[in-house]
């Protein structure tokens, strides 16, 4: 077969080449190809030259733009720092009632609280700081140290039997592994412990084994709880007479906190957490106390 044969069918030359009867047309690539060829080939030469491109021995080439990547990210952290540095340094500055005031400065605690809360505090308390067995309910339950917002920050910074050296002491005594009150005093007294919040047991119980607890409860437990047993901030000894239970309500729970003692640990959060961080959780808090959503 000759070079240059013309295909009659199509009216396109052929190649040359043949196999088994059927010839190779000699079809030229379409123009649209190379077109878009060129195009593409062009562009990714032009972006290579604009934008850093080609790693070098001890670097790389940076571009005509001089784009970087890590100066935008840089950019834009420093951005939100600065909006975040407008409303720390309001929280920084402002006293509790200034800012719980201002509803807007609130909706950011309340977004922020959550976060740091949920981070730091959950594990413990709660993801809705409702508490756990062993871990006080902070919503509902009465501050075993107080609600003022002063103190309840000042209880996050250095916790409660922390590591802090100014860290809160709060020691539940083990009466009865410590020998400070026979098994019948202790069974007496909690007994006493439970009728003051469980009415079937108050009912259920003889008067004089109630005043013989409350007895045991004015000389041994009332320097801490208080006389009432509606507990005190200065020692921080929780109220016994309310539905709020860190360690449980039941008569089996109750006798273990006299007999073995309790001793929770509240971490100290100052150095771990900024003043910033500790006053805006403290504030967190008292925004769920209030019951505002
Ligand atoms: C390792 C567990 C743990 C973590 C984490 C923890 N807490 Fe506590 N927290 C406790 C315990 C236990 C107590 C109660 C101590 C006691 O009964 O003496 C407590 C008590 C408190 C109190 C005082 C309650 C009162 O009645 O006065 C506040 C307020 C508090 N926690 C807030 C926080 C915040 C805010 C965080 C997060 C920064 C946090 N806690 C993280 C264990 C924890
Ligand atoms: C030295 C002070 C002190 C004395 C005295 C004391 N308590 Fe307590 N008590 C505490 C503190 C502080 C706590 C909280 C401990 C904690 O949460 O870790 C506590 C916790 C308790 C609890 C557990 C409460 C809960 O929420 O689960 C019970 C029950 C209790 N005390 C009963 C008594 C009785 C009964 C006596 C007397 C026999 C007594 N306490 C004497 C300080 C005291």
């Amino acid at each position: 077969m000759a070079l240059g044969e013309r295909d009659k069918f199509s009216g396109q030359m052929t190649t040359g080449h043949e196999w088994n009867g059927i010839k190779e047309l000699n079809t030229p690539v379409p123009r649209a190809i190379w077109v878009f060829l060129l195009v593409a080939t062009l562009f990714a030469v032009t972006w290579t030259v604009l934008n850093p491109s080609w790693p070098g021995i001890n670097g790389y080439f940076r571009g005509l733009l001089g784009v970087d990547q890590r100066t935008q990210i840089a950019q834009i952290v420093q951005q939100a720092q600065m909006d975040r540095a407008t409303w720390t340094s309001r929280i920084d500055a402002e006293d509790f009632a200034a800012i719980q005031a201002d509803e807007p400065l609130m909706n950011i605690v309340r977004e922020t609280g959550q976060a740091l809360f949920g981070d730091n505090c959950a594990a413990c308390h709660g993801t809705n700081a409702l508490g756990n067995p062993g871990f006080p309910n902070l919503v509902h339950a009465p501050l075993m140290w107080g609600d003022d917002p002063e103190i309840v920050a000042e209880t996050i910074s250095v916790g409660i039997n922390g590591s802090s050296p100014d860290t809160r002491f709060a020691q539940m005594l083990a009466f009865g592994r410590d020998q400070m009150l026979d098994t019948a005093d202790i069974n007496t007294v909690v007994t006493y412990v439970q009728a003051l919040s469980q009415p079937d047991v108050a009912a259920a119980t003889a008067p004089d084994i109630l005043a013989a607890g409350a007895t045991i409860f004015a000389d041994n437990c009332a320097a801490c709880h208080g006389e009432t047993a509606k507990g005190m901030t200065d020692t921080g000894a929780p109220d016994l007479t309310d539905e709020f239970w860190t360690y449980g309500s039941d008569r089996a729970a109750i006798r273990q906190s006299v007999y073995a003692g309790r001793t929770g640990v509240m971490p100290s959060w100052e150095g771990r957490l900024s003043p910033t961080e500790i006053k805006l959780l403290a504030l967190y808090v008292l925004d769920l106390r209030a019951g505002t959503p």
